[in-house]
């Protein structure tokens, strides 16, 4: 199968009332376990490459490893997703290395950090849609700021800063109708990374959950029943991987992610595209770790990539089962680029 337009696994998703797990790579060890996850639990999958990913990779390397991963398992839908595209170079360049959908973060200026103006976001994700569509690919734009708390991922703002820069479900019509964006993903109170709030307990000081403003989902799915929402910031952090990370001689404060039931909710009320990174990065740690900590005298890398691969494998499969996307890969027939052009026009 070659690798599909997002827009078809989104609209799929849509059908079935499920939600897609979007998983950021960096590595072949990465696609490797997504894959293998998919494949075992009959899923469509989403794929995707920050920016940095793929200067890390040097582009062409993480294009070569999708491509395989489309090859290894033909009767798995795939999209190859750029993720917080910056700017409409950043998206030219990554649908030019054969992504099937790009994301527009219209909400930060190029800088990745300074929020944009709402004329700012309306008008280069529309570039962006121009720019894609006519090629068949998929665009993802967002409205509003992801909070960045601790690692400089998005507006970095401050917990009570994120209440500010919310999605407003009353701009969503009219940011849907003049982009003409595919998904939308939407700011309620999730983050990047594994500390996700800003907010600590007075008593104890000890960090407090992410509060979600779900109602805004609900809101905005009532407004646009068939807008695909994204959810981005949506690992969970469990602890048994922050513990694994300590107990090897890790470093990681107590906190908290995002709870599986609250995806869940999301995925009822519209979300369809569920981001998750920081999960995978946890196993991947945990695992590597252990086999530093229990057997200093190994150094082929086989030795702590493989249990690595495994642990983020098991991740991806708990994900998968979780957003419902498990058992749907054989569904529907994938379509191409080239069939997404006509659907475009
Ligand atoms: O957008 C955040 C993702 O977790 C990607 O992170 O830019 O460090 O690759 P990255
Ligand atoms: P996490 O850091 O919660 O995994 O979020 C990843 C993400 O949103 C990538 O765009
Ligand atoms: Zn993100």
């Amino acid at each position: 199968m070659p690798l599909v337009p997002m827009r078809q696994i989104l609209d799929e998703a849509a059908k079935g009332g499920y939600g897609v797990g979007a998983f950021n790579v960096n590595n072949m060890e990465q696609i490797q376990a997504i894959m293998q996850a998919a494949n075992d639990t009959n899923s469509p999958v989403i794929i995707q490459a920050s920016r940095g990913a793929l200067k890390y990779s040097k582009m062409i390397y993480l294009k070569k490893l999708m491509e395989a991963a489309a090859e290894e398992f033909p009767q798995i839908p795939v999209s190859m997703h750029l993720d917080h595209g910056n700017s409409l170079e950043s998206c030219k360049e990554a649908i030019a290395l054969g992504f099937t959908s790009v994301m527009m973060d219209g909400s930060l200026a190029s800088d990745g950090k300074t929020p944009n103006t709402y004329e700012q976001n309306v008008d280069i994700t529309r570039q962006v849609v121009e720019y894609a569509h006519p090629l068949g690919v998929t665009v993802e734009g967002e409205l509003g700021c992801l909070g960045g708390i601790e690692d400089g991922h998005g507006a970095g703002l401050t917990a009570d800063e994120v209440d500010e820069h919310l999605t407003d479900p009353a701009q969503t019509e009219d940011f849907v109708a003049k982009t003409g964006l595919d998904a939308l993903a939407v700011a309620i109170g999730t983050s990047h990374g594994a500390y996700k709030s800003g907010r600590k307990d007075p008593k104890t000081g000890e960090m407090l959950p992410p509060t979600l403003a779900m109602d805004r989902v609900h809101e905005i799915h009532k407004r646009l029943p068939n807008c695909h929402m994204v959810m981005h910031g949506s690992s969970s952090v469990p602890k048994e991987l922050v513990d694994i990370i300590n107990q090897y001689g890790g470093s990681m404060p107590n906190t908290f992610g995002i709870a599986v039931d609250q995806i869940q909710d999301g995925i009822k009320h519209g979300v369809r595209k569920v981001n998750v990174d920081t999960d995978s990065r946890l196993a991947i740690t945990g695992a590597i770790r252990k086999v530093f900590m229990e057997s200093p005298e190994k150094f082929d890398p086989r030795d702590y990539l493989k249990p690595a691969r495994e642990a983020a494998y098991d991740v991806y499969v708990a994900r998968m089962n979780a957003f419902g996307q498990a058992g749907h890969a054989g569904d529907y027939t994938a379509i191409t680029l080239e069939d997404a052009k006509s659907f475009y026009k």
